[in-house]
């Protein structure tokens, strides 16, 4: 990693009121059984190669404080062409949460994340995978949110900078909700919690982590309404299945 590189991991660390890193010791309190080899870190997961130690100062922030400091967030350019700001909708002592990338148009309208035709979709994933597997589960038990929490013109990918700004307010919702696991949906998800550019292709069905949260990354619902996508819908399910059975076994 270049200096300038780690510096601005330190700034942006520093930013969210932490004041020790360490480098993870090898560790083997990952899942056991069938799924022991799960958790690799794809090999440029900078962020995600440092655990992180909670701010030694004063208790955990709420979600609500997350959200009072996020305020008429005009931080970055997003602000322009927003309703509103998503921060997040779900239960905030949930045992999984899932990140998606940024608010579309129903999203901006309603100021919930994932309540388009894609939220639709993962709602059903959700309930129906789980109920499949003999799991109680509604939505309204998980958290969901997004890497940006205002919709992006067109709903084109966020820019770097943009994930750059908002991402400490995601890891700020993760840290206070600490999950048992988080399932990111999709590449821009996955770059932010992991740090890695590798596409979903290679890195999905796996785990990772994210501090010391297990990560699965899978394909982005947006993405599983393409017509032509079936393997990867049947993929995508695969995935849940072990998400599920993970965090609710
Ligand atoms: N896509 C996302 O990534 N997030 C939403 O909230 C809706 C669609």
């Amino acid at each position: 990693m270049s200096r300038e590189l780690l510096r601005r991991y330190l700034e942006y660390f520093r930013d969210l009121g932490i004041r020790e890193l360490y480098r993870r010791p090898p560790r083997n309190d990952a899942p056991q059984g069938r799924d022991a080899r799960r958790f690799e870190e794809p090999s440029e997961a900078p962020a995600a190669a440092l655990l992180v130690h909670a701010p030694t100062e004063g208790r955990t922030e709420t979600l609500d404080e997350i959200r009072a400091d996020l305020g008429d967030c005009t931080r970055c350019r997003l602000h322009q062409g927003r309703t509103q700001i998503v921060f997040g909708d779900g239960n905030p002592k949930a045992k999984l949460v899932f990140v998606g990338e940024g608010p579309g148009a129903d999203e901006d309208a309603q100021g919930i994340p994932f309540v388009g035709r894609a939220g639709q979709l993962l709602t059903q994933m959700i309930e129906n995978t789980a109920r499949r597997e003999g799991i109680s589960l509604l939505r309204s038990d998980v958290y969901i949110c997004n890497v940006v929490k205002c919709r992006p013109p067109n709903n084109r990918t966020p820019e770097a900078d943009e994930i750059e700004t908002c991402s400490p307010f995601l890891f700020r919702q993760l840290a206070a909700i600490r999950p048992k696991a988080i399932c990111a949906l999709g590449a821009t998800a996955a770059r932010a919690l992991l740090g890695t550019r590798e596409g979903v292709t290679k890195l999905r069905g796996r785990w990772y982590r994210w501090r010391d949260i297990p990560v699965m990354v899978t394909y982005h619902p947006s993405y599983l309404l393409r017509p032509y996508n079936q393997n990867a819908k049947r993929e995508a399910w695969e995935d849940l299945k072990k998400v599920l059975h993970y965090v609710y076994d």
